[in-house]
């Protein structure tokens, strides 16, 4: 049998890389997206969004680029993508509600809405966005009867557990795979679909709708707990004068604790974890089982709290009013490696000093563009050393592995005061202090 044609609705962070991570396991690929500029680009090669490797793969299949499989296809027509598939991943988002915890189900609806009455033969429905509980079993109803092919068109859940920064290598090497099925068609035509990282020893479960779609979010519940778990301890080792990160350094070596996602700052931030433990929580107060997320509200205000903690730490530091201050901000986006600033602890913090009245300059080495575009008051600098001239205090905000190279000595000599505090806890305190620096960290000692 011929391989399955396979379709991506949805060309974000998500979508692009899936659509080039397709083509690259050999299939032929048609993309739509509803921001026509989005298609232009990607058509050229150009990836919407920065993220490690995923030009480099576009360019590798979209045709017209020299040397291209020409695999990867792009249209604005539904239609065309109703007769070209037979698999189709959605991928659109579900961003927070304004307003209120719960995710925006509208873009989701819109896609599956447009996508079936052009389902005239058998075919596969894959969403892959993140969900509440209880949506693909609406949604496979909706499918099949709005689709002409009816109970010939699935669906199955696809949840994706990819990084931001990593989402290619984790698109193409997974570490499971799960699929959350009705009917026979979904497992076996997902297991033709992911024959390659099966083949490479990625576990593949099948589960029930609920259970796939509570997968994705218990896991970003977990992550989010970890990471709110590590900056609680750095509150008690802030009053305690302990040191958060030798603390987590011991406590990570147990096996049944792990290293991972115990790196205590500024929190989480970005499209994912916050808003997914929102609507989680709201999901669960539908469902009548409210108590049992309780935990996730600490979960998120210990998040912010993080944040409002590095407001104080800067206040402290430039002798108590922020007022006029000139406070340089290195890292803007939620985590380095990626352009994305959605939720952004280092740009909300740098927004609360300039709203405060501090007169703040940021640097980001991707991130500047998108940062400007949401926050278009603050002051920006085109190098992290032309942002700290003259600072009363710097601040590191987005662990950039430039900024771990930057040298203090030289750094040192552009700023007014030599001061910096790290919110990420990944520079090294003794480098610092060696070249003169007052360095301050959240939920370390002072010196
Ligand atoms: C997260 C999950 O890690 C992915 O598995 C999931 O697929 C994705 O959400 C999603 O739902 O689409 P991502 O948002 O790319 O991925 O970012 P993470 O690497 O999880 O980092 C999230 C935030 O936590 C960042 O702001 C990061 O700086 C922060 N973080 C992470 C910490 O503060 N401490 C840590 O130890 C780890």
């Amino acid at each position: 049998m011929a391989s399955p044609k396979i379709t991506v609705i949805g060309l974000g962070y998500l979508g692009a890389t899936h659509a080039a991570a397709m083509a690259e396991l050999g299939f032929e690929v048609l993309g739509l997206d509803v921001v026509p500029e989005k298609i232009r680009k990607l058509e050229q090669g150009t990836a919407p969004m920065y993220e490690p490797g995923l030009e480099e793969l576009l360019r590798m299949h979209v045709p017209g680029v020299e040397g291209s499989t020409g695999r990867l296809r792009f249209t604005e027509s539904w239609e065309e993508i109703g007769e070209f598939g037979d698999v189709h991943f959605v991928c659109v988002n579900t961003p927070q509600k304004h307003g209120e915890y719960a995710c925006d189900m509208s873009y989701v609806e819109r896609a599956m809405d447009s996508l079936a009455p052009h389902l005239t033969r058998p075919a596969l429905v894959v969403g892959k966005s993140t969900v509440p509980v209880g949506s693909a079993d609406r949604i496979a109803d909706r499918i099949a009867a709005l689709a002409p092919a009816g109970e010939d068109a699935e669906l199955a859940w696809n949840p994706e557990f990819l990084r931001e920064g990593f989402a290619v290598q984790d698109t193409l090497h997974p570490d499971r795979i799960v699929v959350g099925v009705r009917g026979p068609r979904g497992e076996e035509t997902l297991r033709e679909v992911y024959a390659q990282p099966i083949a490479e020893g990625s576990p593949f479960l099948v589960t029930d709708f609920p259970t796939s779609e509570l997968v994705k979010t218990s896991a970003n519940s977990f992550l989010a707990t970890k990471i709110s778990f590590i900056n609680a301890m750095a509150e008690v080792c802030e009053a305690a004068g302990g040191d958060v990160v030798r603390l987590a350094e011991a406590i990570g070596h147990d096996d049944r604790i792990g290293k991972k996602f115990l790196r205590a700052g500024i929190g989480f931030g970005g499209g994912c974890l916050p808003k997914d433990i929102r609507a989680f929580m709201a999901r669960a107060g539908e469902l009548g089982a409210s108590e049992a997320l309780t935990f996730l509200r600490e979960v998120d205000s210990i998040n912010m709290r993080r944040r409002s903690q590095m407001v104080e730490l800067t206040r402290d530091a430039v002798g108590g009013t922020l007022l006029g201050k000139r406070i340089a901000v290195l890292g803007a986006t939620f985590k380095p490696d990626s352009d994305d600033v959605r939720d952004s602890p280092a740009l909300n913090v740098a927004g609360q000093l300039h709203l405060q009245g501090a007169q703040v300059t940021v640097y980001d080495p991707k991130g500047m563009d998108n940062a400007r575009a949401i926050f278009p008051t603050l002051g920006y600098a085109d190098t992290a050393l032309e942002a700290v001239r003259a600072a009363d205090v710097v601040l590191h905000l987005t662990e950039w592995n430039e900024f771990k190279e930057l040298d203090p000595g030289e750094l040192g000599d552009a700023t007014a005061t030599r001061h910096i505090l790290d919110g990420r806890n990944t520079l090294d305190p003794a480098l610092w202090r060696k070249a003169g620096w007052t360095f301050r960290a959240l939920g370390r000692p002072t010196a």
